[in-house]
């Protein structure tokens, strides 16, 4: 093995293909067999001396962490498009670039907020734990009615690459759809969808309001009892974007009470332990924070990370890089 190649460090295993060009590109340490934590990176990185991290949402480095950093570290190149796991401006602020990997995930992102739409407003939840109860009963006419999506109204909030390609998708299921963003979007990136400013004036029209902006650093929940007051009874809730969007105590109280018809959840405010009283709800549709989660897209974001760290370690601009 030739001490030339650059050496660096991933706080996971990655996809086949991109272990392979580690094995050849690069000097790193064995695969873990377990995702490291922030102190195991830490640790990892004084005795390696790596010139780049290759990082997931689950190993967060911010404040203390940054300032931990060996001097050998230039790049943190995050296998993920969110990007609120680390602090940014700390780590540009320390002459060490971030890059992420938008794009290549967007399509498998916006098939899971679709299938969530769908799942919550069919009752799949239900019906996947009666099935595994073993059925039993030929259900009746009017009995665990779900909604169809056709004809309904969907909200997006954060109409971002993934914003748009659900509203792309959901145009094809014949469905109405609203965005509020903070700006609005050039029209031929409306996807058909119909601008508000105005959240209040939105929500009141959403029967499926589905969440696609990034968690604001400092910002507290969007979804509050305050919003969710706004949406009509009976409508839907929909977040494969980030738990902390979500004030899961208003949340649960929504559900319990019918004002939420059911919801469709990817993420939580507590990950990989969500909050038991939602699990506990027959009406929330749950998925273990797997918007990216096929071959092909973690496969695509493994090799997008390998190829900014490959710029780098070559003078050249990382192909995806993370500004302030
Ligand atoms: C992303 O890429 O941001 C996914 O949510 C995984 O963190």
């Amino acid at each position: 093995m030739s001490d030339t190649k650059p050496r660096i460090l991933r706080s996971v295993r990655l996809l086949n293909a991109a272990e392979k060009r580690i094995e050849t590109d690069f000097i790193a340490p064995p695969p873990p067999t377990t995702p490291l934590d922030t102190a195991a990176i830490l640790k990892l990185a004084h005795e390696f001396q790596p010139v780049a991290i290759l990082v997931t949402h689950h190993s967060p480095l911010k404040g203390a962490d940054v300032a931990a950093l060996p001097e050998s570290v230039k790049l943190i190149a995050t296998v993920s498009v969110g990007l609120d796991h680390l602090d940014v401006p700390a780590l540009l602020a320390r002459g060490i670039a971030v890059s992420n990997t938008p794009d290549v995930l967007t399509d498998c992102n916006a098939d899971l907020a679709m299938m969530l739409i769908i799942a919550a407003c069919r009752r799949a939840a239900e019906y996947y734990t009666l099935m595994k109860k073993g059925w039993g009963h030929t259900l009746g006419m009017d009995e665990m009615l779900g909604h169809r999506v056709t004809g309904k109204t969907l909200g997006i909030i954060g109409v971002g690459r993934i914003g748009q390609a659900v509203a792309r998708r959901a145009r094809g299921f014949e469905m109405n759809v609203l965005y509020h963003n903070r700006r609005r979007l050039d029209p031929t990136h409306e996807q058909g969808a119909t601008y508000y400013e105005s959240l209040e004036d939105m929500l009141p029209k959403c029967n499926i309001l589905s969440l696609h902006l990034p968690a604001a650093p400092s910002g507290g929940p969007i979804i509050t009892a305050r919003t969710l007051a706004l949406l009509p009874r009976g409508s839907v809730l929909v977040n494969a974007a980030r738990g902390a969007l979500v004030d899961e105590t208003a949340l649960i109280d929504a559900l319990r009470s019918g004002h939420l018809f059911s919801a469709g959840l990817d993420v939580y405010q507590n990950e990989p332990n969500p909050d038991p009283r939602i699990l506990a709800l027959p009406n929330v549709f749950m998925t273990p924070h797997a918007g990216s989660a096929t071959v092909e897209t973690r496969t695509a974001m493994c090799m997008l990370a390998l190829d900014n760290v490959t710029a780098l370690v070559a003078g050249k601009p990382l192909p995806t890089p993370v500004t302030a």
